[in-house]
């Protein structure tokens, strides 16, 4: 049976190990001290859509664990660098890293340093919050995509999805992972960052200004895809952005939760990749940038 590792085990990462160990399979979770101390204790108690406590191995360093044939990557996009520096001496020949982050660019710098044969994209929809340390709610049932970068449906990404179902995860192999991976960026790009700056629940961007401001930005950022090579239709990006803002009404928006927090937020992977893109194909997205702006100097305000 594989050794399954979880880098980086937060809300969605400690999600996705638990369900997949709770159905049977050798995972170890990747997590903080705090996290890794709990989880020993009293196991990983999943909360809300799921109702299990399962016996996980929990380290807080990679080199601690077996060498692992399947990574699910799920650190912070800013952390991406640090952790995978961390995660290559601990693989082998055969193993391969999905990454399941948020924003653009991450499955690139995992290439250049794991090396390109390692890397498969990734993207969920769906819903973790962690509670507390050791405890983590499932808040929300969606769609998982895994593919290989250069479109193959290649036994592995197919394997990995069969675990992945296994645990009860909708999970999916696909030949267009970019594309699904640029989906979702475009939602995050037009929700994210408005309702951080703006402090209000995504259904706050459905009406007036709001709307108008997240149907602007969401249609920028399609544009930018298109020009980026990505097969995206521009109007029903937007669309998307405003059924996703309206499905999850009631919630904070994972940025918003950030800033109150005092944490680092994901802007740069979000908007800022956007903002680079477009300047390196000579367009220019001003919508995107002035957020990309205003999120970076609201100094994670508590
Ligand atoms: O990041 C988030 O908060 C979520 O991805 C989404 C879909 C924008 C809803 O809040």
């Amino acid at each position: 049976m594989e050794k399954i590792m979880v880098m980086g085990a937060g809300a969605l990462g400690s999600l996705f190990g638990g369900l997949v160990a709770n159905a049977g399979y050798d995972v170890t979770l990747v997590a903080r001290e705090w996290h890794v101390a709990a989880i020993r204790k009293h196991g990983l108690r999943i909360s809300g859509l799921t109702e299990i406590t399962v016996d996980v191995k929990a380290v807080t360093s990679p080199e601690a664990a077996e060498p692992p044939d399947i990574v699910f990557f799920t650190v912070k996009s800013y952390d991406t660098e640090t952790a995978a520096k961390q995660l290559k001496p601990c693989i082998h020949e055969e193993t391969a890293v999905v990454s399941l982050q948020n924003g653009l660019g991450n499955e690139e710098r995992l290439s250049e340093i794991l090396g390109a044969e390692h890397v498969l994209g990734g993207v969920t929809s769906y819903g973790a919050l962690l509670k507390e340390p050791g405890h983590v709610a499932h808040t929300g049932v969606g769609d998982t995509f895994i593919g290989e970068l250069d479109g193959e449906i290649s036994k592995r990404a197919l394997r990995i999805c069969e675990i992945l179902n296994d645990g009860g995860i909708k999970a999916e192999a696909v030949a267009d992972v970019r594309k699904k991976i640029w989906e979702k960026l475009i939602v995050n790009a037009a929700i994210n960052p408005i309702t951080a700056i703006a402090r209000v629940r995504n259904e706050g961007l459905l009406h007036g200004e709001l709307r108008w401001l997240m149907e602007a930005t969401a249609r920028e950022a399609a544009s930018v895809a298109r020009c980026a090579g990505v097969n995206i239709d521009v109007e029903a990006a937007v669309k998307k952005a405003v059924e996703v803002a309206t499905k999850t009404g009631k919630n904070e928006s994972s940025m918003l939760q950030d800033i109150k927090r005092g944490k680092r937020t994901e802007i740069d992977a979000i908007s800022g990749e956007i903002v680079r893109l477009a300047e390196k194909f000579g367009m220019e997205a001003p919508i995107n940038k002035t957020l990309h702006a205003l999120v970076k100097n609201m100094k994670y305000q508590a």
